[in-house]
């Protein structure tokens, strides 16, 4: 299958396995526990990754180069508080013109390279009323309204062709944050996350459909990934930052600029809660 528009060469059969190819040359005899995106604001984690190997996407087959200002473009591998990670410090957005198969590409590799589990991390925009910029969320599930889905085309093989996703976020995954976060006195809620496509904001009127679909939150990201782990067995944890009201909640225009401070400001909560979730992996 080939990717949709931006230029991509695809992320077919063969892309991936030289990807993973590449991938597992660089990082040798490490063998990960977890693979942890990156998104807005926690792009410090990379920084913490102990006998780190960075893999620049330029250096992997079918990884397009990275195009918004605030993501950076690499695969760290290393130890994150001792325990075996690869960080994936970059994705790719559908929005940037990447086809859903290309933004599952680097999941597909982390399950080749026998990575059982996914930490997904994102800004959103808050939906539910009672949320604040600052609020971190635990996504309990999703609702995909991008209407683009990575496993279209030939079922590629090790994945299912009709995957559950019955529990696309993990039940005891999701304990074990919470646990972590009470314990770090850090308050976690939990909710319904929404992809949309992006990459215009949404209006208040959609806002207000999306309240009423059943979303918590709303981002432009994750949903690919995710479904892609599930069609590879893997379980998933995801975390939203909720860096600003979404449209008509907020009583101010919606800047990216805002989303990538408020990002910043909660990212080491985030980080604290995702280290504590991995030393008990
Ligand atoms: N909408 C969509 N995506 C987002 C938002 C939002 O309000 N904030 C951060 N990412």
């Amino acid at each position: 299958m080939t990717g949709t528009g931006g230029g991509d060469k695809g992320a077919g059969t063969g892309t991936i396995a030289e990807a993973v190819r590449t991938v597992a040359r660089r990082i040798g005899s490490l063998e990960p526990r977890a693979a942890i995106v990156l998104g807005s604001g926690l792009g410090f984690l990379a920084d913490e990754v102990r006998d780190a190997v960075r893999i620049p996407y330029a250096e992997i087959p079918g990884f397009p180069a990275p195009g918004v200002a605030g993501h950076k473009g690499e695969l760290v591998a290393g130890t994150l508080d001792g325990v075996p990670v690869l960080v994936q410090s970059g994705r790719f957005h559908l929005y940037e013109g990447h086809g859903a198969d290309v933004a599952g590409l680097p999941v597909r590799v982390f399950a080749s390279l026998g990575v059982r589990t996914l930490i997904v991390t994102n800004a959103a925009g808050g939906v539910r009323l009672t949320f604040r910029p600052g609020t971190l969320m635990l996504i309990a599930d999703h609702i995909n309204f991008m209407f683009r889905n990575p496993l279209t085309g030939p079922a590629l093989e090790g994945e299912e062709r009709f995957p559950d996703m019955s529990e696309p976020y993990d039940a005891r995954l999701r304990a074990l944050a919470r646990e972590v976060a009470r314990e770090a006195k850090i308050p976690l809620e939990e909710g319904v996350y929404v992809g949309l496509l992006g990459p215009s904001y949404e209006t208040p009127a959609e806002v207000r459909m999306l309240q009423r679909l059943g979303a918590d939150a709303v981002g432009m990201s994750t949903v690919p990934e995710v479904i892609v782990a599930r069609a590879r067995g893997m379980r998933c944890l995801g975390f939203s930052t909720i860096t600003n009201l979404a449209a008509g909640i907020s009583p101010t225009a919606l800047s990216h600029q805002e989303v990538l401070e408020v990002g910043r400001q909660v990212g080491q909560a985030l980080g604290t809660i995702v280290k504590g979730v991995l030393r008990r992996l």
